[in-house]
């Protein structure tokens, strides 16, 4: 949609796998293989988009800091990102057993022995990750539940 849109597109990813996928179905769009943690980027991109990979990593307010480096404030700086919800009460017992298995999890990480991994923040903190990169929130929204077990709540917001 946004290349469609008349914009130019740089994809980051950290695996080379999922790069090289995109770019089968993208040619046209460049890829860089960055880690969120470690984007080089300064200023240099009207706006920034973060799609079903915050939840791989308790790496979410670090993204919204760097985010907010990567974006041009001059042009707007927006930030669009999706944060990956989970059953509430499911999570915070999943949340429980890890921390009794010695997992050092922080609110809303689902650890499991078997290696699986997902973050699902509370949107409070999120909010408040996105307020201290500088970035004001412009309109957010829940979407739809898949089987009760995920939704994504999507934000738009502008440095
Ligand atoms: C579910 S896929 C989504 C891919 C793509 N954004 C999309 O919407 O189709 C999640 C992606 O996040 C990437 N990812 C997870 N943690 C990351 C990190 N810390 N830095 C960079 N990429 C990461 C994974 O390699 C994977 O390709």
């Amino acid at each position: 949609m946004v290349s469609a849109g008349g914009r130019r597109l740089l994809g980051a990813d950290h695996s080379g796998v999922a790069l090289a996928t995109a770019q089968a179905k993208y040619p046209h769009v460049p890829t860089e293989k960055h880690s969120l943690q470690d984007l080089p980027y300064q200023g240099e991109f009207d706006g920034v988009m973060c799609v079903d990979a915050m939840e791989f990593g308790f790496t979410g307010r670090l993204a919204l800091g760097v985010g907010s480096l990567s974006a041009r404030s001059d042009s707007g700086g927006w930030l669009y990102l999706t944060v990956e919800l989970g059953p509430e009460d499911r999570v915070s017992e999943v949340n429980r057993e890890a921390r009794k298995l010695r997992f050092p999890v922080v609110d809303g990480e689902w650890v499991e022995p078997d290696g699986f991994y997902h973050h699902y923040p509370s949107m409070d903190a999120v909010r408040a990750w996105v307020g201290e990169a500088e970035f004001v929130i412009y309109e957010e929204a829940e979407g739809p539940w898949h089987e009760e077990e995920y939704s994504y709540h999507h934000v738009l917001a502008h440095l």
